[in-house]
Formats: structure tokens, C-alpha cells, sequence
């Protein structure tokens, strides 16, 4: 009989991924909640393939896990991984490729609309009694007809550019890695440089990687380009949008706001200025995090880890190293 393939599930995921494993007789498993890289390291030792959530892993811990054939990002970002060791090691990277795109296009839409609606103004208004102030309060906006430049045009910018036609917007799309005939087929209008096409834009939002090309992509110069009303939307990585000229340049009145779900540090720490702008909605990093998705992920990165060990890992759910 062939020896079983242990798993080491570092941080917990939904248990729908859980079962999978449960009910196969070919896999072991542990669940580190703890995920310390101490931890991590000592667990690493005898594991074939671990699941990954956002621990960070160097490749200082990747190798004491001399048994290790694979990692399975629960999530489609791979950055807290240290992608050269698993390279010149032939550790494969999976993805969940197929779980998250509809939940990070839906949050973008949630933090669209809760900027042009001034949800937390509004909110607030009604709880506090001034119900009769309305005639004063600062108008809102239309997402009808306005200007969006989707930055990144992967999984997450193709979900995204269905929604925004569905509200009848101009969707322009600015990725150096697509062709113009794709982005005409998904309705589309491809745009050659990002500095002078931010110009025209009501909203800008990211869904490329981070890497060394878009560390601070958004900084001052960019965003004093941009529209006066027009809003930033961030929930790819942090560090793309260099969060100190955001801050002047929402106070500057540069731009009318911006939506934020990653921060360049995580959690984002409490000098963080943009904490304390009103100009800014802010969730912690769960665009992913509905409940069909979190699932999802689950049943995904687990289903990743035995669809490897059965050599039948589709190609593009495999992180190119
Ligand atoms: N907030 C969250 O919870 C959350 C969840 C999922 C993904 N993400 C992040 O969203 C981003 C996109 O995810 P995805 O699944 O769509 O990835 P993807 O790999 O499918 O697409 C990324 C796209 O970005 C393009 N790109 C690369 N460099 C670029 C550049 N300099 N300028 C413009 N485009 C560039 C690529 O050509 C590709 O088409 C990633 O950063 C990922 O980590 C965040």
C-alpha cells in the first residue's frame, strides 16, 4: 500500500475543504491555527503539501519541509510566498483559481456605490436626528455613463467589467499584457498609457499583482492627474497606491475618494492617516471573504492539493515560476 500524503492546513479554512480530505483514505491532514513561523517550521517537517492562507513564508521555513512537493494558496495572490525558493526547489504554487473573481468585483461595486452615495454620511445623518438636513447635505452620484478605468484585466478585471456594463458604464481597460481584441470581445475599449487615460476617468480600479513595477503605480503625480470627482478603488495589494499621497491628495481635494480593502501593512498601522480621512470607506482584506466564497476557496485549495498528488492539476490553477 502506498503511504499516505500528509497535509499540513496552515490556518483554518471552511470545513467544506476539510471534508475533502476527510473522506479520502489516500491523505492525513493537521490544522495549524497558530500560524507562527516557529510553528510552522517544526509542522513543515513531514508534510508532502500544506494549504496556505496569509501567513508569510520565507524560504527560510520552506526548508524544513524536505517531504514538500506543493503549496495551495487559499486566494489567488501569491506575494507572502517566497516564489525563487520554490522555484530552484520545484515546489509547485497552486491558486484558487476559479473561487474569488465575483466577491472582489461585487466589494468593488459595494465601495462604488457606497462612495457615490456617501453611505457613511447619510448613515449617520438619520441616527443622529438630522433627518430634516437633508437639503444641506452634499449631493451624490450616478454610476450611469461615468468613466471607469479597470487597471489589470485577469480573473477579477474580466468579473468586474460584466457588472459595470450591467450599470451602463464606459469601461476602459489599461493591462500591457492584453490584447485589444480581447478587451473588445468582453465590451471593452483597451487604453496604450495609464498617465494620460487616468485623465478622463470617473473611477479607477486596481486588479493587477504586486510586484516591483507596481510598488507606488498611484502616487502624487498620478493622482493629481486624475478628475476632481473621481474615486480610487484598491482592493488588490497594498503598497500599489502609495497611501501618503493618497492622503494629500484627498485632502488637497485632488480626488473626491477612494476604497480600500489591502493595505501596504496588514493591519494597517494607527498613524496610518488614511484611518482618520473621511474621504476613504475601509474594509479589512474580505472582498474574498463572502460566505459561497469562503467556501469556495476551501473547497478549492484542497481540491488543488489531491488534484496534484493525482497528477491532474490544471495548468492554469499553477502559479508560473
Ligand atoms: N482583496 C482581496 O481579498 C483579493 C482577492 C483576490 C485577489 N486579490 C488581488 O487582486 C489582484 C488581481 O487578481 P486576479 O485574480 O484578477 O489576477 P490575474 O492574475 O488573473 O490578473 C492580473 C492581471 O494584471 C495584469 N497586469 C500585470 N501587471 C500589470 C501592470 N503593471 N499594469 C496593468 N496590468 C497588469 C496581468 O496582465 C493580468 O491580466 C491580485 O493582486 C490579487 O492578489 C485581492
Amino acid at each position: 500500500m502506498t503511504e499516505k500524503k500528509k497535509i499540513l492546513v496552515v490556518q483554518p479554512i471552511h470545513h467544506a475543504g476539510i471534508e475533502l480530505l476527510k473522506n479520502n483514505n489516500k491523505f492525513e491532514y493537521e490544522i495549524l491555527n497558530d500560524a507562527n513561523l516557529e510553528n510552522i517550521k517544526e509542522k513543515i517537517k513531514t508534510c508532502d503539501g500544506l494549504s496556505l492562507r496569509t501567513a508569510k513564508l520565507p524560504g527560510e521555513v520552506i526548508s524544513f519541509g524536505k517531504k514538500l512537493k506543493i503549496i495551495s494558496r487559499h486566494g489567488v495572490g501569491y506575494d507572502n510566498i517566497d516564489l525563487d525558493y520554490c522555484k530552484k526547489n520545484n515546489i509547485t504554487i497552486a491558486i484558487t483559481a476559479t473561487a474569488n473573481a465575483v466577491a472582489v468585483a461585487e466589494h468593488v461595486f459595494f465601495m462604488m456605490l457606497s462612495l457615490c452615495k456617501r453611505k457613511n454620511m447619510f448613515d449617520e445623518t438619520v441616527r443622529e436626528g438630522n433627518f430634516k438636513n437633508k437639503n444641506s447635505l452634499p449631493s451624490t452620484f450616478e454610476l450611469w455613463e461615468k468613466n471607469i478605468l479597470i487597471v489589470g484585466f485577469g480573473r477579477i478585471g474580466k468579473s468586474l467589467i460584466k457588472r459595470c456594463l450591467g450599470f451602463e458604464m464606459n469601461v476602459y481597460i489599461y493591462d500591457p499584457f492584453v490584447s485589444e481584441d480581447m478587451i473588445k470581445s468582453y465590451g471593452g475599449t483597451k487604453v496604450e498609457i495609464l498617465e494620460d487615460s487616468i485623465k478622463n476617468m470617473d473611477i479607477v480600479s486596481l486588479h493587477m499583482p504586486l510586484n516591483e513595477n507596481t510598488k507606488n503605480l498611484i502616487n502624487l503625480s498620478i493622482l493629481k492627474k486624475m478628475k476632481k470627482n473621481s474615486i480610487i478603488i484598491n482592493a488588490a495589494r497594498g503598497g500599489i497606491i502609495n497611501e501618503k499621497d493618497l492622503d494629500i491628495a484627498l485632502k488637497k481635494n485632488f480626488i473626491f475618494g477612494a476604497g480600500l480593502d489591502v493595505y501596504s501593512v496588514e493591519p494597517p498601522e494607527n498613524n496610518n492617516p488614511l484611518l482618520k480621512n473621511d474621504k476613504t470607506i475601509l474594509s479589512p482584506h474580505t472582498a474574498a471573504l463572502t460566505d459561497e466564497c469562503r467556501k469556495r476557496m476551501g473547497v478549492e485549495t484542497i481540491q488543488n492539493l489531491i488534484d496534484f498528488f493525482e497528477h491532474k492539476l490544471e495548468k492554469f490553477k499553477q502559479v508560473e515560476l
